[in-house]
């Protein structure tokens, strides 16, 4: 659970801050992984820690039934809301990434921004049973930003940028500090300033989440006994692996269940 949930508390405010994404483009990678790598067909996909589920509105609208889990109700009250208003039955669950089953299967899984919301090794393990449990054999889990490949340089904490839309200013920066150097654990901190048409808000949430290398991924994957590992690739580009990647910009991974 976020130790503070002040962005993520007002989901409007956290789709405006990261509304600087192409969806369709992030959409079209998500195809090609499907064509590239699954094993299986794609119907029903399962985004974790959905947030405000950027990418239900453009899976939708290309035939895929949208599945989305996430922590905090304000989010999936949020979603519930905005599914209505585009007339979509998306499958909501209130849920923890960490442990949970779902009464249905999927047959692609996906996490962004780095939202791997584990403290831990077993946590790490309880996630990919969960995962495996929920993903048919031959699905894809598709990992965004959630593997550490700069292990050995400081942290970033320029990441900062300003959005104007719909009558609000929104200011976003993330900052990523060491919380426990022997448990491998950061400090995801995202604050924003809002101004909304002269009401102003100082939001922060932050995360503990664990650090994950990428060899030690690459055991857990093994240890879980449910995945293989597929690849890793630097900017979101297949032709890029990272393995060749002079600097890392938005890493992808993904896995299959075996
Ligand atoms: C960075 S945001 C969402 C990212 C979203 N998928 C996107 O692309 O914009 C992180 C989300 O993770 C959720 N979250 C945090 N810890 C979680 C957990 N253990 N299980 C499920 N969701 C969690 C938060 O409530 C928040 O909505």
């Amino acid at each position: 659970m976020p130790e503070s949930t002040g962005l993520y508390d007002h989901p409007r405010y956290y789709d405006l801050g990261f509304s600087f994404r192409d969806i369709a483009a992030e959409v079209d990678l998500f195809e090609d992984a499907f064509r590239r790598f699954s094993r299986i067909p794609v119907r029903r996909v399962l985004e974790l820690s959905c947030g405000v589920a950027p990418h239900m509105k453009e899976l939708a609208r290309r035939g895929y039934e949208y599945a989305g889990l996430d922590i905090n109700p304000n989010m999936i009250a949020y979603v519930t809301d905005r599914a209505e208003t585009l007339g979509l039955r998306p499958r909501l669950e209130l849920g923890d990434m960490r442990d949970f089953s779902l009464p249905y299967e999927v047959d692609f899984v996906f996490i962004m921004c780095g939202s791997l919301y584990v403290q831990s090794t077993p946590d790490m393990l309880r996630h990919l049973d969960s995962v495996a449990r929920a993903l048919k054999p031959g699905g894809l889990y598709f990992l965004d930003w959630c593997i550490n490949f700069e292990w050995c340089t400081a942290p970033r904490t320029d990441q900062t940028w300003t959005i104007e839309k719909e009558g609000v200013k929104i200011s976003v920066q993330f900052n990523l500090e060491v919380a426990d150097r022997a448990e491998q654990l950061a400090r995801h901190i995202l604050t924003a300033q809002v101004d909304d048409g002269g009401k102003k808000l100082a939001l922060e949430s932050t995360d503990i989440v664990r650090v994950i290398l990428p060899q030690e991924f690459l055991l857990l994957v093994e240890k879980s006994q449910a995945f293989e590992f597929i690849g890793w690739w630097n900017n979101w580009d297949f032709t890029k692996p990272i393995e060749q990647a002079e600097r890392i910009d938005r890493p992808i991974a993904i896995i299959r269940r075996m």
